[in-house]
């Protein structure tokens, strides 16, 4: 700890003209130590104050989780052990997950820092014991879970210090005698919830668990094979909730509590699966007659229709669950539940119930929520009708074709209705007339085609309407026109491909509309669609067929009456073709704060998309095929908070550093060709808190070293899984971890080539000055020489024998030309060997040089010129280079293709495209016309062409 002095940051390259380098040097070397109090995790990543570890592979907790963490999570990995000192600076801790490792040891003392932690979860573990002190330390602890262990012994001491447990979870273990359990709870006077699920408990005799009273509340006692379950004091007077019942062995439990006063307080009760004598159930049933609220009797294996009758005796009971009882429980009679008059909650789920009798629901006078999902009905019982009460009834996953008028008739105080899951095509406009109170309508998941208008006049308080995953196909002007209160509407996963206009009409209220996976295209967003959704706040119409050709405005902007949007969602448009977005794609939406448009196949987007858009604060554009990110783009959306650009084509981040967001907090970009992250990127974005730059090919050299320096101290921005980024180039450093490139001599090198190179300039700059004055024209062709030379050296071993026959250098809009026609000819028929940055530049390495090695590696460059082409950056670096090797190899290896007419004045900046022009030495694809194979003949001859001229003409070319 004494280190301080050490771990301040290294002074920066900026002090030129210091004589004492070597002082420098040395200091440089001792302040590079270890950095402390930096974010970036090894393995881990934090959000909100919560260390997530999970799915890892870790085989050891790993001790470079900041010590202010509250929340831990470690689940799903492969440790075994926990060590004393595991989490020793991790005082903070309120919730530790450890579930789903293989721990079997746990070291004395390892929790006993962690006087904070409320709750610890150790399920799915190895634990065979809970040994002496285990949990010490552990004062504060509220819940712990150590279920699907395979615990059969618990030391004395090991609950000692939980004297603030609440719960505790030990079920799917090994415990075998209540004694064992007795251990644990004699040191824990706070314990509300008791989870012994799953153990090999054989009796339960309260007496040997405890002889004064519990405060216990909740018991959960299933899957044991108990055979007597006998209680001879009031332990438990706080019981409200007991589970018994349920082992795969065949006995019976037999039931040993005669004091009716014993378990007085239980309102909930879950005898499911229990064997136990009929006798024995009624003396149970009346030791919580005037308590029981909720029965439970699932998977019975008695008269279930006889205990059915004995529980609805109770008058306090009002909810009844019945599920998986099949034979035990159809058909469904007019006497099955002819004493359940005070029922008011009954649940038939999964019971196989094909018919229903009429009379069935008579007694139940005060039924409010009747559940009949997972059967067999083939239509809608008319038992319900008898049901003037009922506020929730469903009918989901059954067999129900279709619906009758009558079906729901005098329902009127329901409230909820799902009929979810079954194989109904059509609706009537009868079907919901009396239904004026309902809020929720789920028909999703059917064979629905056509809505006949059931939505036109009835429904004035549904808020939430699911007709998702159906068969619709079109949406007709007014057809949800009555239902004025809605707030939620799901039409996603339909055939939908028409909206006429006024199909919302009504909708005042809508502020959500799901149309995610229809067949919407450009077409169905045309004028006024959406006028009426003047509350809309959220739209998704991802996975859709939605595509523009081009960035030019359109003459209605389709959302342009949603001014109250906050999200907009189109990503994932299925279709081949490359797309745009015209610019006032966006109009209206002024107050959206997310956009995503993600995978739609992007190549570009028009710079003043976002000017309408002045709140927006999430933007996802990942996975298109963005080349440029224009600054100027982001200018109006000064807001931005989290930005997803991974899986783009961008080279650089470069466009940060002008785009001035100030707000950013989040960024991900991940899986691009980023090699280089330099200081000016880190330093535009002074809020960042979250940097994902996972799957990138990053460059190990002295370009990088701010960013691995920022990376180890930043104390602000974590860099997600920056230890595992790797380095593609140099070649001799690939592979290498970009965290272990040693930085130390960089910034010597700053130091050092900021001393030389002012020196130089300056003498530079002097002879410079007198030579330009004297010698200028002998100075340009020395420039060129130069250049030449430079070139020359890099690559002389290249120059015996071209990889390729041709390099094409072209514009991403022009793909479809290169891809449809240039290449299967050239390729294809002609079988040259072509080069093509997409497919053979390397990456990671800086595109400079790719490009560089590309035309000093292809005999011939053709350049597909285009408007487009002119205009980009990369292009004519390409044409340059090319002229270069011109100059310097004294070859013609510049072809060139126009793909359009290109009038004269704009050529003029690349006057040696003018020179190739002024010589006819080019080829022009519009002039082509018919005469196609002509122009392929007359390409396959310039390729074919020995390079030599003489060196002449070249002077003419280049020296203008
Ligand atoms: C335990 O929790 C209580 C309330 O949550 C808190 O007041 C107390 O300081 C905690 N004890 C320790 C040792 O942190
Ligand atoms: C409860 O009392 C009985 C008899 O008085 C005794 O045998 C038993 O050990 C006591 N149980 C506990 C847990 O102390
Ligand atoms: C519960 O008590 C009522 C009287 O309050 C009685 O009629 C009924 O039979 C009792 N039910 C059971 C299961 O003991
Ligand atoms: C609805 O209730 C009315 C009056 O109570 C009754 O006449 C009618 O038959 C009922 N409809 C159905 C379909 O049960």
């Amino acid at each position: 700890m004494g280190h301080k002095a050490e771990t301040t940051k290294p002074t920066g390259g900026s002090k030129c003209w210091i004589p004492n380098i070597m002082l420098l040097c040395v200091l440089n070397i001792n302040t590079w130590v270890v950095p402390v109090g930096g974010f970036a995790l090894k393995t881990c990543r934090i959000s909100y104050d919560i260390a997530i570890c999970v799915k890892s592979n870790l085989s050891a907790v790993p001790l470079d989780i900041p010590s202010t963490v509250k929340g831990f999570d470690l689940s799903t990995n492969k440790i075994s052990r926990i060590q004393r000192s595991d989490f020793d600076n991790l005082s903070q801790l309120e919730n530790l997950v450890l579930n789903h490792n293989f721990i079997s040891q746990v070291e004395i003392g390892a929790f006993s820092r962690l006087t904070k932690l409320n709750k610890l979860n150790l399920n799915n573990n190895k634990l065979f014991e809970l040994g002496e002190n285990l949990f010490k330390g552990l004062a504060n602890l509220t819940e712990l879970r150590v279920n699907g262990n395979r615990i059969k012994t618990v030391a004395s001491t090991a609950f000692e210090s939980l004297g603030n447990l609440k719960l505790l979870d030990i079920s799917r273990n090994k415990l075998y005698h209540i004694k064992t359990v007795h251990l644990i709870l004699q040191h824990l006077p706070r314990l509300r919830e008791l989870f012994i699920r799953s153990n090999d408990l054989s009796t339960f005799n309260s007496w040997e668990l405890t002889n004064s009273s519990m405060n216990l509340g909740y018991l959960d006692l299933s899957l044991n094979p108990i055979t007597i379950f006998n209680i001879t004091a009031n332990v438990f007077p706080n019981l409200i909730w007991l589970k018994l019942g349920g082992s795969s062995k065949k006995h019976q439990m037999k039931w040993d509590v005669y004091n009716k006063t014993f378990l007085s307080r239980v309102s909930t009760l879950d005898i499911s699966e229990l064997q136990m004598a009929v006798g024995d159930m009624e003396t149970l049933l009346r030791t919580v007659n005037s308590s029981l609220r909720s029965l439970r009797m699932n998977v019975m294996k008695h008269n279930l229709k006889e205990l059915i009758s004995i529980s609805c005796t109770i008058p306090t009971m009002s909810t009844l669950q019945l599920r998986k009882n099949y034979k035990k429980i159809n058909p469904v009679g007019p006497d099955t539940f002819k004493m359940c008059i005070n029922v008011t909650e009954l649940d038939l789920s999964e019971n196989k119930i094909r018919n229903i009798s009429d009379d069935a629901f008579k007694p139940l006078k005060h039924l409010r929520i009747l559940t009949l999902g997972q059967n067999q009905l083939s239509s809608v019982p008319a038992a319900i009708r008898n049901l003037p009460k009922l506020e929730e009834l469903s009918l989901h996953s059954n067999n129900i074709r279709g619906l009758a008028c009558d079906d729901f008739a005098n329902l009127t105080m329901l409230r909820k209705l799902s009929l979810y899951q079954n194989s109904i095509s059509a609706l009537n406009g009868c079907l919901f007339k009396d239904l004026t109170r309902l809020q929720v309508l789920k028909l999703q998941t059917n064979h629905i085609s056509s809505l006949n208008n059931a939505f036109r006049d009835h429904l004035p308080n549904l808020r939430q309407l699911y007709l998702n995953t159906n068969k619709l196909t079109a949406l007709k002007r007014g057809e949800f026109q009555g239902l004025q209160s809605l707030w939620n509407l799901s039409l996603h996963d339909n055939q939908i491909k028409d909206l006429e206009v006024g199909c919302f009409t009504g909708l005042r209220n809508l502020t959500e509309i799901l149309l995610q996976n229809n067949r919407i295209y450009k077409k169905t967003l045309k004028k006024g669609v959406f006028e009426d959704l003047i509350n809309l706040r959220r739209l998704d119409v991802r996975k859709n067929v939605i595509q523009y050709e081009n960035n030019s405005p359109l003459s209605y902007p389709p959302f342009s009456h949603l001014s109250c949007l906050e999200t907009l969602a189109i990503p994932a448009q299925h279709h081949r073709e490359k797309s745009h977005l015209p610019c006032n794609f966006l109009q209206g939406l002024t107050n959206l704060l997310s956009f995503n448009m993600r995978n739609i196949q992007l190549i570009s987007l028009p710079k003043d998309l976002f000017t309408f858009t002045p709140q927006l604060q999430t933007l996802d554009m990942s996975s298109n095929d963005i080349m440029d990110l224009s600054p100027e783009l982001f200018s109006p959306i000064k807001n931005l908070k989290s930005l997803y650009i991974s899986r783009t084509s961008l080279g650089s981040l470069d466009f940060l550093v002008d785009a001035n967001l100030t707000q950013l907090e989040f960024l991900q970009a991940r899986k691009n060709q980023y090699t280089v992250i330099s200081k000016e990127i880190i330093n535009s974005t002074p809020a960042l808190a979250y940097l994902d730059l996972q799957g990138n090919s990053f460059t190990c050299g002295c370009d990088n070293a701010d960013f691995i320096q920022w990376v180890k101290n930043s104390t602000h921005t974590q860099v997600f899984d920056a230890y595992n980024f790797v380095c593609n180039y140099p070649r001799d450093l690939k592979g290498m971890k970009l965290m272990d490139f040693d930085i130390r001599f960089c910034s010597v090198d700053v130091e050092f080539i900021c001393f030389v190179s002012t020196t130089c300039s300056i003498l530079l700059f002097m002879v410079a000055s007198c030579t330009y004055h004297f010698l200028r024209w002998q100075l340009v062709y020395g420039y060129y020489l130069f250049l030449a030379f430079l070139f020359d050296t890099n690559h002389k071993h290249k120059k015996s024998q071209s990889q390729y026959d041709a390099f094409i250098s072209y514009n991403v809009h022009d793909e479809p030309w290169v891809m449809e026609e240039l290449l299967p000819k050239l390729e294809g028929e002609q079988g040259w060997r072509l080069c093509l940055h997409h497919r053979d530049f390397e990456p990671g390495k800086p595109i400079i040089d790719n490009i560089t090695e590309a035309i000093y590696g292809s005999r011939k460059t053709i350049c597909v010129v285009s408007h487009k082409y002119l205009e980009s950056e990369w292009c004519s670096r390409e044409i340059q280079v090319a002229s270069f090797r011109l100059f310097d190899e004294k070859k013609d290896v510049l072809i060139l293709v126009f793909l359009e007419e290109i009038p004269a004045s704009l050529l003029s900046p690349y006057h040696r495209i003018r020179k190739l022009l002024k010589r006819k030495t080019y080829l022009s694809w519009p002039r082509a016309c018919e005469h196609t194979e002509l122009f392929w003949e007359k390409l396959h001859q310039a390729l074919r062409t020995k390079e030599d001229f003489g060196q002449d003409q070249f002077l003419l070319t280049l020296v203008d």
